[in-house]
């Protein structure tokens, strides 16, 4: 089991309760997609599942290990993230900076910090925009450059914050092949269903801060009725099915 979360609550400073009484467990090479309307509390869960948030109530255990101060660091190498906004994750003079700055803060010597930048930036396609300013590239650039980061610390899971957000047709397909090839435990919040449907076997639906599906992604996302009570839509791909 990568991740377990039982009976989690949490309630935002200004007493919004963002996440009631939430449970499930993923699997290692799991890829999860978790779907839900605006504000249905998908962001909050992935903020939880990195430690950036503290539930106040209920507990989770990533790669067996209970989520606390003292274990925060640690879980921190193990659990990647990316925001919903690449902007909000590139903030470095170039690129490369960018991939190689959680490494160099690590302490980890220059010939492995170019070795590991190299490769992150390999692996999803980027290489060629090692050496240019990120606030210039487009959208796509942006979110591949977003998952270098990540990989580059070599983590066991890999959360991602609506990554098919903003990107055009060419730009959203490398993405999904990229997701697809990557081995690590995926955990996608996305209001894509298309995406869902190419590359998650396992659906969560949330609502209101709770779980109201959590199964096989074509159950659910053939359910039209159940879709529309959540304010999603079938996705194109059955649409045209029909
Ligand atoms: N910083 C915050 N303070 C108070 N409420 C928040 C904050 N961030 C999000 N919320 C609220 O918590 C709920 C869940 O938000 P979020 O997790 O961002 O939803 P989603 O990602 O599914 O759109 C929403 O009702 C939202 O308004
Ligand atoms: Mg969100």
């Amino acid at each position: 089991m990568m991740i377990s979360v039982s009976n989690v609550f949490y309630v935002y400073p200004d007493g919004h309760e963002a996440i009631r009484d939430l449970s499930f467990s993923v699997q290692k090479g799991e890829c999860i997609g978790i779907i839900g309307a605006n504000g249905a509390g998908k962001s909050t869960l992935l903020k939880l599942l990195v430690g950036l948030y503290t539930p106040q109530s209920g507990c989770i255990v990533i790669d067996n290990m209970r989520m606390s101060k003292q274990t925060l660091r640690h879980i921190r190498q193990i659990v990647g993230f990316t925001f919903q906004q690449a902007d909000d994750q590139l903030f470095m003079p170039t690129v490369y900076d960018d991939v190689a700055f959680a490494l160099r803060n690590d302490g980890i010597n220059e010939d492995e910090v170019n070795q590991r930048v190299a490769n992150a930036l390999t692996i999803v396609g980027a290489m060629h925009v090692k050496d240019r300013p990120p606030y210039r590239l487009s959208e796509g650039e942006k979110r591949l450059v977003t998952i270098a980061t990540v990989l580059a610390m070599k983590p066991k899971i890999l959360l991602m914050d609506e990554p098919t957000a903003a990107l055009d047709p060419k730009a959203r397909r490398t993405l999904i092949h990229l997701v697809q090839e990557l081995p690590h435990t995926k955990i996608v919040t996305t209001h894509d269903l298309d995406f869902v449907l190419e590359c998650c076997e396992r659906t969560i639906v949330l609502a209101n801060g709770t779980i109201v599906y959590d199964g096989p992604t074509e159950n659910v996302l053939t359910n039209e009725p159940f879709l529309h009570e959540h304010h999603l839509e079938l996705p194109l791909m059955l649409q045209r099915k029909k």
